[in-house]
């Protein structure tokens, strides 16, 4: 009988063999999920012995790891800011990037408690972004909308497990908000162009889908709709938060240059990146 400590060595080597990156961390996650333990507890039981069925569980998981499939497929769920979320291959696979950009915008709305609270995530996918806000500022009117309704029903068993209350649309960009208006409009478009899209890593490519990814020839047709379409959906002193592409930045400014905004800012990721478009509305 194989113990845990041995089980992750030969685990480890097996998805390094196949080039995989976090190969130790791949193996751990997986192992404790078919134990279901915490990762941390392997290391307190490392000399439990495991029975052939929690070995054939495992292989199985290994088999579809050394595929390329994403470990967050695997396991079918992530934390993100404070939220446990289910993930299933009709989402992207939410990325620490976005987590930066619910710290930023979450501390931009804490700030300025007097401003309005209706807040829509356009192109939700897991929902990701709209309830770990709702989740850190529980005043806030949330809507989720996306074009994709298996997208959108993840959103809504996302928003049930973890209690919280916000509105669904399902619809192409901001037209199920026809008619309304908001405070603060979110949107993580697909933003990768086509050449861009063709070079992906196939552990992207092949497994997250193709409608959250693409973004059209040049990988900013989405910013060009809203910029041409957002208008009339805007509150007096709106904030609008965009993630972009690495490189998008100086292109989706002269997007949304032509519109009266009272300050419009680029803003960076943990690697010195342009990530993040914010503008204010006068
Ligand atoms: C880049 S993913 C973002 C998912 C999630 N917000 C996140 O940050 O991880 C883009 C999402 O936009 C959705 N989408 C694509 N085209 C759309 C459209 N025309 N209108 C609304 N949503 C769209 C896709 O279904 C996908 O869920």
């Amino acid at each position: 009988m194989k113990t845990i400590a041995e089980v992750l060595t030969l685990s480890t080597a097996f998805l390094s063999e196949k080039k995989l990156d976090r190969s130790r961390r791949s193996a751990e996650e997986l192992l404790a999920s078919v134990l279901g333990v915490k990762r941390m507890d392997l290391y307190l039981q490392h000399d439990r012995p495991l029975f052939e069925t929690d070995l054939e569980k495992m292989r199985s998981l290994l088999k579809r790891r050394s595929t390329g499939e994403p470990l967050e497929q695997i396991l079918g769920e992530i934390e993100f800011y404070h939220c446990q979320l289910a993930i299933t291959p009709d989402v992207l696979i939410p990325r620490q990037e976005t987590e930066i950009l619910v710290d930023l915008i979450a501390k931009r709305i804490k700030e300025r408690p007097s401003s309005g609270r209706t807040l829509w995530d356009l192109c939700t996918g897991s929902g990701c972004i709209g309830l770990s806000l709702k989740k850190a500022v529980s005043e806030l009117s949330v809507s989720l909308s996306d074009i994709c309704p298996k997208a959108l029903a993840l959103a809504k068993k996302n928003a049930e497990a973890n209690n919280l209350e916000v509105d669904f649309r399902q619809g192409d960009l901001l037209e199920p908000f026809f008619g309304e208006t908001a405070d603060f409009i979110i949107c993580n478009p697909p933003y990768i162009s086509q050449k861009e899209y063709e070079e992906l890593d196939p552990g992207v490519r092949d497994f997250e889908p193709r409608s959250a990814l693409l973004g059209g020839e040049r990988g900013t047709e989405f910013y060009e709709r809203i910029a041409r379409e957002l208008p009339p959906f805007l509150r007096p002193g709106a904030q609008i938060f965009f993630e972009i592409g690495e490189g998008q930045g100086p292109a989706v400014q002269e997007i949304f240059s032509p519109l009266p905004w009272r300050r419009s800012r680029l803003l960076k990721d943990w690697a010195e990146k342009d990530r993040f478009f914010f503008l204010e509305i006068e």
